[in-house]
Order: structure tokens, then sequence, then C-alpha cells
């Protein structure tokens, strides 16, 4: 299953999932590509590394979300991709290109979902005062961190954690996490039955 990956920035779950895909962990699937929506991102350059082709769709070049999303779709069916994999991409994405690929877009986000959706979740979590907060990694629908639950983990939170240091220990989770929903889903193992997800 031909994947693309979608960042906007560091791209240390895209590494992850490189690294997975290096080792020979997340067999059947093969990341083909990977689209950035800022130019001369940190992701970019590990793409370049792992010799994966890379391109920017850069989200200010375009006169609105529609005409964004048409061109992201273009770009990722043009090279024959059939599954998708957010991994810190800050853009939210609606029907028009999300019914281009139904439950074949995987996001991970760092909070236990429903709780605290859209940006800034550890500092959310922190500022709440849970002290359990965790990682998803979800389907995605046209709503923000609202798809189907493919994989959940805790993360503890610490009496003295800042918002960077959650954010962290909860990165370390979705470094595993994602690979391994890459995997379930290459090999045809979830099944998606309204909300709740099995694995076969
Ligand atoms: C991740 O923590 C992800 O959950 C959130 O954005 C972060 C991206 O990190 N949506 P990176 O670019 O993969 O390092």
């Amino acid at each position: 299953m031909r994947f693309a990956v979608l960042v906007s920035g560091t791209g240390s779950n895209l590494q992850a999932l490189l690294e997975a895909q290096e080792r020979g962990e997340i067999d059947p699937a093969n990341i083909a590509l990977v689209v950035s929506n800022r130019p001369n991102v940190p992701a970019l350059a590990r793409a370049n590394r792992f010799s994966v082709p890379a391109r920017v769709v850069d989200h200010t070049q375009f006169s609105s979300r529609t005409a964004f999303e048409t061109e992201l779709g273009n770009v990722v069916r043009g090279h024959g991709i059939q599954a998708v994999v957010l991994a810190g991409f800050m853009r939210i994405l609606t029907e028009t290109f999300v019914s281009q690929f139904p439950n074949r877009i995987l996001n991970t986000h760092p909070a236990l979902c429903p709780a605290f959706p859209g940006i800034h979740a550890p500092k959310q979590a922190l500022d709440h005062g849970v002290k359990v907060t965790g990682c998803t990694v979800h389907f995605v629908d046209a709503g923000v961190d609202t798809g189907p639950i493919v994989l959940q983990e805790c993360v503890v939170i610490e009496q003295d954690d800042t918002p960077e240091s959650l954010h962290k220990r909860i990165q370390s989770v979705e470094h595993r996490l994602l690979p391994e929903a890459v995997q379930l889903l290459a090999d045809g193992k979830l099944i998606v039955d309204g909300r709740r997800v099995r694995q076969s």
C-alpha cells in the first residue's frame, strides 16, 4: 500500500515511519511520498535523506482552502498513493480532500481523544489539571481530531511537567504507535464499524 505522509514542520513522526520502514517493520506499507504545506521545513530534509520524493504544496499560494486541497489531492493521487498519514500536518482538511481517501487517512494527536482536540493539546492537558493524557492515532474525518480511534496509549503527567516536557514524552509514544497503525492499515487488519475500529 503506497502512503503519502503530510507534514508541516519538524517531522519526528515522519522519521519514525522512515526508520520503521528501513527496518522492514511496516511491510507491506511503502512511504512513497512526503508533502509539506510549508517550504524549507526539517521534515523535507528527512525525506531527502531517506530518498523519498518530497513535494511542497504551499497553502499560502492558494486563494481558498478548496483550491489548496484540490491541488494536494492531485499531487497525492498523481503519485499513485492509496493511503495518507498526517504527521504534524497543521492544516485542517475538509471533505474536498478527506472524501478521496475514506478510512485511509491516519492522524496522530498528542492527547487521549476526544479530550483536548486542536493545537496545544499538551498545554491544554496541563491547564486542565488532568493526571493522565496520551496519544491517539485515529482515522481522519472532516472534524478536528474526531475520527474513529485506531490506537491509544496513556502518558502519566508529572508534577513538574511543562508543555514541552510532556509533549516530548507523548511523542516518544507516537513514534511507536504511528508505525504500528500504518502496518495494521497496510495489512488490511483495520475494520471500521461506525466509530469503532476493530483489528482482525
Ligand atoms: C506531533 O506531536 C503530533 O501529534 C502533532 O504535531 C506533532 C508533530 O511533530 N499533531 P513532528 O513534526 O512529527 O515532530
